[in-house]
């Protein structure tokens, strides 16, 4: 269902947010907001807080942040017209469906036929796995797996059948529409003749749930030694493998509580750990962990723990992931479970209990990568060596100088190798990365960069809260000389809003897609901007600071590259033509 965007502003408008949240967050007042403790994290002094003036909500812990509807899709875990019309209801609003642009509304009714095609189609597997004569070999399948009833039921396995048109007949006598068929991918054109065929073929049926509980795509696993193993659904409108969790819609509760979230890599080892009582858990169905996972998993839980296989694939995905991790800034532990088993065959065989002590003892990155690392060489002279070549690598990656410090002793001890030397290599390892370029950079440039954020920001805060500001900005054109692309995009959205419209903070976080802008724009927002001064005069200033550095940057970039042309230095050139990528990288990871 859409709901148009009058609709929303009106939902937004006579809502009262402090009044919305009072219903599940106990609220006090203090100074101009209202503090409670965080749904969405777990913490023990409040940080998450409530402006009634602005009508947004900001959890100074864990980030989360955005208006009345983000709120209650979040607290409630349910989608965006759930919500507004959750809210309509208790502030007596009527919504009325209403007629919207043609693209938008074929794209609605594309993802609204996928998403009921593919409940349909979850219904007929799971009807099929439980009460077909078919399904028997499906169900004594699942019963040797120790998959129990109450885990079928809650998750809604199913069987496909070994037919080529059983999903194909379902499709016709439901008269689905071709197109939405097509793209569920749960039917494939024939090559040789005319006609479909099912794509999930006598296979165990895992459906995929989105966090809003709605079926994304789904997973199938053959009963034998059959290849491949598993198939899965392709990529479709409603199914981003980069993008989905298996589980999330269930875990997320647990994840809160809990504070941590297990990530396992398969379907079993997810439900065989939940039905052992470890709920705290999402699988990443084989594919590689992704910036995204990490980013949806961090609005849940503020560690995590990556459980994998002993075997060398295990160990180069964990590995790998970690890096992502690095990068995030998140809390991660790694935990290599003993023998030949994975998270499903060792809980099945040696229980919750067995489970939570290994987990107890999972390591951290470091002790990860280092314990790797001294399987590989060895704790011969050389082997150390090795190991310490091996590590500064790693080292070097981590921000936090106490942190670095404190792992370096460690190395040091574990290889009983002097600190100092192992400093040194460090240091080595930093300086070669960085040398040449950094040299090459204006030092100036350097703190400009930095302070160009924080201006960029603050022109983002001054638009939110003093809307009057916009037009200024816009003429100015300044958006074209941000260096964060990031913030240039939100900036561009608020600019496209009318700024004499009621609640401005609050419509233009309707108007942002995904809940991360939200929460930046929430963020943004909370910042108080009491200019002393004329805001009209703050608003030229930081227009003119913006536009003047950048320029002034860009020219001696410039300049450098044209010199070192001239003299045909090619690899300063490059040097140089690098350092002007990685500023703009730089400041686009915002
Ligand atoms: P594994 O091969 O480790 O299988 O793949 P598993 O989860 O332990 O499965 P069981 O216990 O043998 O049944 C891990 C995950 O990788 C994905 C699946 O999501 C699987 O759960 N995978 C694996 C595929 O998508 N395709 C494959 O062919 C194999
Ligand atoms: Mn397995």
């Amino acid at each position: 269902m859409y709901i148009p965007e009058e609709k929303v502003s009106e939902i937004l408008n006579t809502s009262d947010i402090v009044d919305v949240i009072s219903e599940s967050v106990i609220l006090k007042k203090s100074g101009r907001n209202f503090f409670g403790l965080c749904p969405f994290h777990s913490e023990k002094t409040p940080s998450f807080s409530v402006n009634a003036s602005k009508q947004i909500f900001h959890c100074f812990g864990c980030s989360a942040g955005g208006n009345v509807l983000s709120y209650i899709m979040k607290y409630h875990g349910i989608s965006f017209p759930e919500a507004a019309k959750m809210v309509a209801r208790k502030y007596n609003i009527t919504i009325e469906s209403e007629t919207i642009n043609p693209a938008k509304r074929k794209e609605i009714h594309l993802k609204e036929g996928l998403f009921r095609l593919n409940k349909t189609v979850m219904g007929f597997y799971f009807d099929e796995l439980k009460k077909s004569s078919n399904g028997v070999k499906a169900r004594n399948y699942l019963k040797q797996r120790g998959i129990s009833d109450d885990i079928i039921q809650q998750f809604k396995l199913g069987f496909s059948l070994d037919a080529w048109e059983s999903i194909v007949q379902v499709i016709r006598k439901q008269k689905v529409d071709r197109n939405i068929a097509v793209q569920s991918g749960l039917i494939l054109e024939r090559k040789q003749e005319k006609g479909y065929y099912d794509r999930f073929r006598n296979r165990i049926m895992f459906p995929i749930f989105d966090v809003n509980m709605q079926v994304a795509g789904f997973g199938g696993r053959v009963m034998d030694d059959a290849m491949p193993k598993y198939m899965n659904s392709p990529e479709t409108p409603i199914y981003n493998k980069s993008r989905i969790l298996y589980g999330l819609h269930e875990a997320k509760q647990y994840c809160r509580q809990k504070g941590f979230v297990y990530i396992v890599e398969g379907y079993f080892d997810f439900l065989s750990l939940y039905q052992h009582g470890i709920k705290n858990t999402v699988a990443t169905l084989g594919t590689a962990l992704t910036s995204d996972h990490v980013r949806i998993l961090k609005g849940y839980a503020p560690k995590m723990v990556l459980v994998f296989d002993s075997d060398a694939a295990g160990i180069s995905a964990a590995k790998r992931s970690i890096k992502i991790f690095m990068k995030e800034g998140v809390d991660t532990r790694v935990l290599v479970l003993p023998g030949d088993n994975d998270p499903d065959s060792y809980v099945t065989k040696h229980g919750q209990d067995a489970f939570n002590t290994c987990a107890s003892k999972a390591k951290t990155v470091m002790q990860f990568l280092l314990q790797v690392s001294i399987e590989t060489h060895g704790l011969s002279v050389e082997g150390r060596i090795r190991i310490l070549n091996d590590m500064k690598q790693h080292l070097i990656l981590i921000q936090d100088t106490a942190l670095r410090s404190l792992y370096v002793k460690e190395l040091a001890e574990t290889l009983n190798i002097d600190e100092k030397a192992v400093l040194e290599k460090v240091r080595d390892q930093y300086l070669n990365r960085s040398d040449k370029r950094l040299s090459l950079m204006d030092e100036n440039i350097n703190e400009d960069m930095l302070e160009s954020d924080r201006r960029e920001e603050q022109m983002v805060s001054m638009m939110l809260n003093r809307p009057e500001t916009i037009e200024k900005i816009k003429d100015s054109d300044v958006l074209k000389y941000f260096y964060s692309e990031k913030l240039k995009q939100l900036a561009k959205k608020i600019i496209s809003m009318d700024p004499k419209k009621e609640a401005f903070i609050t419509n233009v976080m309707a108007n942002m897609k995904n809940n991360e802008d939200q929460e930046l724009i929430a963020s943004y927002a909370m910042k108080d901007f009491d200019s002393e001064q004329d805001v009209h005069q703050t608003a030229r200033s930081l227009i003119n600071r913006i536009i003047r550095v950048r320029k002034k940057q860009e020219n001696t970039l410039t300049n450098k590259i044209i010199s070192a042309e001239k003299g045909s230095d090619s690899e300063v050139m490059e040097l140089l033509k690098q350092k002007q990528a990685e500023i703009q990288q730089l400041h686009s990871r915002l």
